[in-house]
């Protein structure tokens, strides 16, 4: 009769306890370890599996090790793994840090890996019922990343491998379109309320239907079709008084006018695409953005 592996979980906190749960369906719970014992008692509790402990003294070995703790700890609880000589030849153990590879984990005939969850963990209750067709990048040792490609396809993961090379950048990549995302909708927010216009916050928003009606258009057409405004149409009066009124409120947010900017930078980049020949207008757009400030305000 064959038994099922035993993950332990060094840090079950939002993504920790949440895929613990979810992988306690196709294998063992072993321990689970948080700084505090209330906080392993609660993670153990939701799991609804695994031996709550606090501290690493009362380590035992597990053929599987996820280590979820914040970045900055993770390298010092795998040192914790090897100088307690947790790890055996063959035994998996792997972190789920977006911008970190397995490359910190590394010890001979230890098979280890780093799995990254394009899902935002904030709350494990529901982070349980919807992670199923989240994409994860993952990469490391080759029979680590067979083995976890299986666990995670079986709790409805969408593993993808990436190069551990390009991992940086990826998270890059998802740290700009998914945070700073939310920064920009914030800002567009606080413009609007510089404006006179205050809906009480995001839900009622008069930008949000504009907002959700872009996305989708990005999603069902492409960037350079779902562009619109006054940068893909070459209205160079429009954008000098936007950048005019920005600068105006600039005392109070001084960021916005930067951020204008580079954003409209970015968009004629977009936008010649449209028109690869060359158009006078974004060429004049283009400089107006490069401009310093006085150059902006009174071209
Ligand atoms: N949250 C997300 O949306 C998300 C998405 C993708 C990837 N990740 C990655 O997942 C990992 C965990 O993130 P998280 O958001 O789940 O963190 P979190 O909710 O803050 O949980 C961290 C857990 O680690 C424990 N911990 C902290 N320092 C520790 C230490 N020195 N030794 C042992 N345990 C320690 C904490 O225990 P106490 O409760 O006792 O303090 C807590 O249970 C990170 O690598 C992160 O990059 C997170």
């Amino acid at each position: 009769m064959s038994t099922s592996p035993i993950l332990s979980c060094i840090g079950a906190g939002r993504l920790g306890s949440t895929l613990c749960k979810l992988l306690a369906q196709h294998l063992s719970i072993g321990q689970v370890l948080n700084r505090s014992q209330a906080s392993s008692d609660q993670a153990a509790e939701f799991i609804g599996a695994g031996t709550a402990i606090n501290n690493s003294d009362q380590l035992q070995t597990a053929d599987i090790w996820l280590l979820a703790t914040p970045d900055d700890a993770i390298e010092s609880n795998f040192k914790i793994l090897q100088a307690r000589s947790m790890l055996r030849s063959g035994d998996i153990v792997f972190h789920c840090s977006g911008a970190l590879t397995a490359a910190i984990l590394r010890q001979p005939s230890v098979l280890s890996a780093s799995i990254h969850p394009m899902h935002s963990f904030a709350d494990p209750q529901r982070s349980a019922k919807n992670f199923a067709g989240t994409p994860c990048a993952i990469e490391g040792h080759p029979s680590a990343v067979a083995k976890l490609v299986k666990l995670f396809n079986a709790i409805g993961a969408r593993p993808f491998e990436i190069s551990s090379t390009q991992k940086v950048l990826y998270h890059a990549a998802a740290v700009m379109s998914c945070n700073y995302l939310v920064t920009l909708l914030d800002t567009g927010e606080n413009i609007l309320r510089a404006a006179g216009i205050d809906s009480g916050g995001p839900a009622d928003s008069p930008l949000r239907p504009l907002i959700e009606q872009t996305i989708q258009n990005y999603y069902s057409t492409s960037a350079k079709r779902a562009l619109t405004g006054p940068i893909t149409r070459g209205d160079h009066g429009t954008v000098v008084a936007h950048l005019s009124a920005l600068e105006k409120s600039s005392t109070a947010n001084p960021m916005w006018p930067d951020l204008y900017r580079s954003l409209g930078l970015a968009s004629v980049l977009l936008a010649r695409q449209l028109n690869p020949t060359g158009s006078a207008e974004l060429d004049r757009i283009e400089k107006l953005l490069r401009a310093d400030k006085d150059a902006q305000i009174n071209p």
